[in-house]
């Protein structure tokens, strides 16, 4: 089983598209360990996107991340960085797939409405740059023998 952390940023909020984000997660299986509502400081967005600092585009994404208020999810679920990844779609608006997030809702090669962590290092690194560990829910889903299948022992 695998966390990640996404933030869904300021435009999905100012658009309300939360709860349809939201909503394909959960569809999708995923268990959500913490969720809240912050905007993100300064300091906070540096941190964040540190492996950005020195590109063309840093400053501005900085602007837009610390813009508006932005929901943060911490999501688990087996290989939940790469499926995020895929739900998510390519990075620019403009050229996600649609079926995608970005390639339903977004055009903006910038404001393309989602982050989610690229590898289990950086998700381990995000979950801790914005969750308290008293912010994080260890519980059972009741559902979960019919998401997978751990009949075998493994998770299928
Ligand atoms: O978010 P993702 O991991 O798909 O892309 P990234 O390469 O890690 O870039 C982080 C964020 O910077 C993107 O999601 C865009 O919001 C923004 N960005 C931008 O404003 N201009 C670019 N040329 C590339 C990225
Ligand atoms: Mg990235």
């Amino acid at each position: 089983m695998e966390k990640t952390l996404i933030i869904l940023k300021p435009d999905a909020v100012q658009r309300r598209l939360l709860g349809k984000i939201i909503a394909r997660f959960e569809e999708k299986g995923f268990q959500i360990l913490g969720m809240k509502m912050t905007q993100i400081s300064e300091s906070l967005a540096r941190k964040h996107y540190a492996p950005h600092e020195g590109k063309d585009f840093f400053e501005p994404l900085i602007r837009y991340t610390t813009s508006a208020p932005v929901v943060v999810m911490a999501l688990k679920g087996k290989n939940a960085i790469e499926i995020v990844r895929k739900m998510m779609g390519a990075t620019f608006g403009s050229k996600a797939e649609p079926g995608t997030i970005r390639g339903d809702y977004a055009v903006s090669n910038r404001f393309n409405l989602i982050h989610g962590s690229d590898s289990p290092a950086s998700a381990e690194k995000e979950i801790g740059i914005f969750f308290k560990k008293e912010e994080l829910f260890e519980y059972n889903l009741t559902d979960i023998q019919w998401v997978y299948d751990m009949s075998t022992g493994d998770i299928i």
